[in-house]
């Protein structure tokens, strides 16, 4: 290593994830798993990606913790708040997404992990309906229990850092409004009123995190961190602070896919996205309000990476649909079909068919321990505020929206932006351009 300012990984790292659902279970149970040698963290970049450092006859190609300090999987001790009181084994049995033999080795782990009462309004998610939620809790008085909560996690476990991980249901869309989200003040203010309406549970995890110095990622597209308050507050705090919407199935192919059209200069006349998908997490999607939160999230991708403005006639006005059907007979095995209608020398048009037929917590665990594992370190770091390296795992990358300024959405561009942090953080040159 070299002579990098970060701080060292030591102690306990505590991951207090917010839902204890089919993700975090399965990111949880592959975190112990892979402790006791008895599974592989398969599509980990933290624990498989090497990038090269130094140039030319010093170049290098290393793990990422041999460039920087990163925790230790057995580091990590987790946590979970959830409007249901089911513990973290019976809730991975009930998500069905992994077999028993790949629960039943770490069960004990598993059994204490009961969650904490959950800082919950069914108003954003009206088809949940569990009872371990603080009761009748005004919005003020939910961001001093999880603020609690945080601190006697930290007290109990003899824990020295803290993340904060949202993987849980996708709220109804909240648009940014200035006049609550705009400062910091503003939101306090918002809060202490009680305003249901434009705070959103959420946004109370999210600020008690912050000022109890834990790093906060968004994994689903919740506008939660990404309003101009979050921001100030994560300056303030000197906290880091990363989302929206983790990205693992149709929108990774499309972010990795669009650059193909993109680079051979082909045109783009549509692209419809549609899924099926049948876990609980369908099932709120299905409600009309919370699929507008997605639906923002899932179409921001394109435009950033197949511009009208910089090749007019090649991307105007092209059709974009994205949908998702719950359809319970398939679980957690959301199936994703995109039609993508391109056209190519004198205007011919031709049409690609994309049927990926995937996993969505099998995809969406590995994201979490790298977006856990990369936060802290980031923190360690020194760095806060927007993390715009963690784009790369993320649909809907933060971006300062008030100043125009444009998310990067392309994948390959990301991993320049990733690879650069890691190298930064490692006391070395940031020395690929992101073009
Ligand atoms: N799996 C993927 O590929 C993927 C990709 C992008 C985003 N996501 C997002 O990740 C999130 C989790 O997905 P999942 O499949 O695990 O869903 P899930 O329904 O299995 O789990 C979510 C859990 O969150 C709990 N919850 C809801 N509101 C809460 C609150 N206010 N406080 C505490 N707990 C709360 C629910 O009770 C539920 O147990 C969803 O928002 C989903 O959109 C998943």
């Amino acid at each position: 290593m070299t002579n990098s300012n970060t701080k060292p990984a030591t102690g306990k790292l505590g991951i207090m994830v917010v839902g204890l659902g089919a993700v975090s279970t399965t990111f949880m149970t592959g975190v112990m798993m892979t402790r006791k040698g008895l599974t592989k963290p398969v599509g980990s970049m933290t624990q498989y990606d090497k990038i090269r450092v130094g140039r030319g006859a010093d170049k290098k190609y290393l793990h990422y913790k041999d460039i920087v300090p990163i925790a230790d999987l057995n580091d990590i001790e987790f946590a979970a708040w959830d409007v249901f009181p089911v513990n973290a084994y019976e809730s991975a049995m009930n998500a069905n997404v992994l077999k028993e033999k790949d629960i039943e080795p770490v069960k004990d782990e598993l059994l204490k992990i009961k969650p904490m009462k959950a800082a919950f309004d069914k108003n954003y998610a009206k088809r949940l309906d569990g009872d371990n939620i603080m009761h009748g809790a005004t919005r003020w008085e939910m961001v001093e229990n999880l603020r609690a909560d945080i601190r006697n996690f930290k007290q109990e476990r003899g824990v020295d850092r803290v993340v904060v991980l949202w993987a849980a249901s996708t709220e109804i869309y909240v648009a940014p409004d200035m006049k609550y989200h705009g400062t910091i003040e503003a939101l306090e203010a918002a809060m202490k009123a009680d305003n249901k309406e434009q705070i959103a549970p959420s946004m109370c995890y999210a600020y008690a995190a912050l000022k109890e110095n834990a790093p906060f990622i968004m994994g689903a597209p919740n506008t939660t961190v990404d309003i101009p308050a979050m921001w100030d507050l994560a300056e303030e705090t000197k906290v880091p602070i990363a989302g929206k919407d983790f990205k693992t199935g149709q929108t990774l192919v499309k972010s990795g896919f669009a650059p193909i059209i993109g680079t051979r200069c082909l045109g783009l006349s549509g692209w419809f996205s549609t899924n099926i998908l049948g876990n609980r997490d369908g099932l709120v999607l299905d409600e009309p309000a919370n699929f507008r939160t997605k639906e923002v999230s899932k179409l921001s991708t394109l435009e950033s990476i197949l511009v009208e403005e910089n090749q007019p006639d090649l991307y105007t006005n092209y059709f974009h649909k994205v949908r998702i059907n719950y359809y319970p007979p398939r679980d957690d095995n959301k199936e994703g079909w995109d039609n993508i209608d391109i056209f190519g020398w004198m205007g011919y048009p031709m049409q690609i068919k994309i049927n990926f037929l995937c996993r969505d917590s099998i995809l969406a665990a590995p994201l979490c321990l790298d977006l856990c594992l990369l936060i802290d370190l980031a923190h360690r770091a020194g760095r806060y505020g927007t993390q715009r390296f963690l784009s790369f795992f993320l649909k809907s990358p933060m971006h300062d929206y008030t100043k125009g300024e444009v998310p990067v959405n392309h994948l390959f561009q990301q991993y320049v932006m990733l690879k650069n942090a890691i190298r930064e953080m490692g006391g070395y040159e940031a020395d690929e351009e992101i073009d």
